[in-house]
């Protein structure tokens, strides 16, 4: 087993670093290999020979899934080199940044757009039940669907209770999916209707084309690691706006239209109807909506830490513009509720369940 763990590593590692300095002695003699050009050969010459004095392995063998080492081998110079991309965009963008006409720029868009009069001034509780709402559900939502998407063998069937023949039968899993989702919708509906009934809409819809430039604005600063003072409580930055707008008026909507296409809710003899709106477009559609949602809320999450914790977390998590740790341990304990539904969440307490609702069978 050893050697077959090293031997590709070498390989893995001989392409990289070697390469250029083979080329390079290659073009100066050419005819005179050294004993050091023999391992530098790139892994496509070295195979054929290796596989000619070792008949026995197959060639694939040595491309197969990496060893552990490999793996750590790998995530090494990985980070290294983002690393690297990081602190030249960082340097990049500083420079950029410093020239006089962005200068300007950064001065007459700051990166936040002002509010419009008589905007509401904090988070008040509602919107942080809400918040939390919207995680619990979103991250079972997630899970339950990349169950659905992976699944073989489903471990139970969901058969709505005035179906006859069987139709509209699907497995447990899909079946969860969708009852999370008709929470999730019910508590966007809330969600927003309270947006407009508060007045809070106005944090997160973009009022002005300003926003525009002050996104840009607040974008660059975020790259040149100067980040835009937090000041969540009375407003977002521009770039906040329009990811939230976008997550809330753009993504949600779309997860809902196109899970709906999916669903069995859906009418399947409006032929015209399917013909404008094809269940393809929709299965298409759905799987990178849900990469976008994952995308964001690890931007999202590691934004809320990375620039005031305990001040951001007081603001969603206990309504309130402090420094101290209440909003840090209520998000705690909402974590607790969230790893708790996880673990809950299988078939043997899914089926009773769903059997309030339909018939649980295989
Ligand atoms: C554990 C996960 C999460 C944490 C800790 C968290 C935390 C926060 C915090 C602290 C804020 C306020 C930002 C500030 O005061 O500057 C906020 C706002 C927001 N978050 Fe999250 N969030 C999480 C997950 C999510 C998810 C999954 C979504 C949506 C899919 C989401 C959507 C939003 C939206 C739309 C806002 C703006 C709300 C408004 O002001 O109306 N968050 N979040
Ligand atoms: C109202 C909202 C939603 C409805 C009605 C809905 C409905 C559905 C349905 C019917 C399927 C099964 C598709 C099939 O036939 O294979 C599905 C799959 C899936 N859903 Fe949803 N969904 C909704 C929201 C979401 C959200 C918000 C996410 C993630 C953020 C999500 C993630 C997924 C994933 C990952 C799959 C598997 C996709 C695949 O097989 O390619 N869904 N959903």
């Amino acid at each position: 087993m050893a050697p077959a763990v090293a031997e590709p590593l070498a390989e893995a590692v001989v392409p990289h670093s070697a390469a250029p300095s083979r080329a390079a002695s290659a073009a100066t003699e050419p005819a005179e290999p050294t004993e050091r050009a023999e391992p530098a050969e790139p892994a496509e010459h070295i195979a054929p020979a290796a596989a000619a004095s070792a008949p026995s392995r197959p060639v694939t063998k040595r491309y197969g899934p990496l060893t552990p080492k490999q793996w750590v081998g790998a995530s090494v110079v990985g980070i290294l080199a983002i690393i690297g991309a990081a602190t030249i965009v960082v340097q990049l963008t500083r420079w950029f940044i410093g020239l006089d006409f962005m200068q300007d720029f950064l001065a007459s868009y700051p990166g936040e757009t002002p509010l419009p009069e008589g905007a509401p001034v904090g988070l008040p509780a509602w919107l942080g039940w809400q918040h939390f709402f919207n995680v619990f559900l979103i991250v079972l939502i997630i899970r339950s669907g990349l169950q659905v998407r992976t699944e073989k063998r489903p471990a139970a069937y969901w058969t709505p209770r005035w179906s006859k023949s069987g139709q509209g039968k699907i497995s447990l899993n899909l079946w969860f999916h969708q009852s999370l989702d008709i929470l999730w919708l019910v508590n966007g509906i809330i969600f927003v209707v309270l947006l407009f009934a508060t007045g809070q809409w106005m944090r997160v819809v973009p009022t002005s084309w300003a926003v525009i430039p002050n996104a840009v604005s607040a974008g660059l600063q975020y790259l040149s690691l100067d980040w835009p003072l937090e000041n969540g409580w009375v407003n977002y930055n521009s770039l906040q706006v329009l990811t939230y707008f976008a997550t809330i008026f753009i993504a949600a909507p779309l997860a809902a239209l196109t899970g709906v296409r999916m669903s069995g809710l859906w009418p399947k003899n409006a032929t015209a109807l399917n013909r404008i709106y094809p269940v393809e477009w929709a299965r298409a559609v759905h799987f990178p909506v849900m990469l976008y949602f994952v995308a964001f809320i690890v931007v999202h999450v590691a934004l809320v830490f990375l620039t005031g914790a305990l001040r951001n977390l007081n603001h969603m998590y206990a309504a309130q513009d402090a420094e101290d740790w209440l909003g840090f341990s209520i998000f705690v304990a909402s974590l607790v509720v969230i790893a708790a539904a996880w673990i809950a969440a299988r078939p043997t307490l899914l089926a009773p369940i769903a059997g309030v609702f339909g018939k649980v069978g295989r």
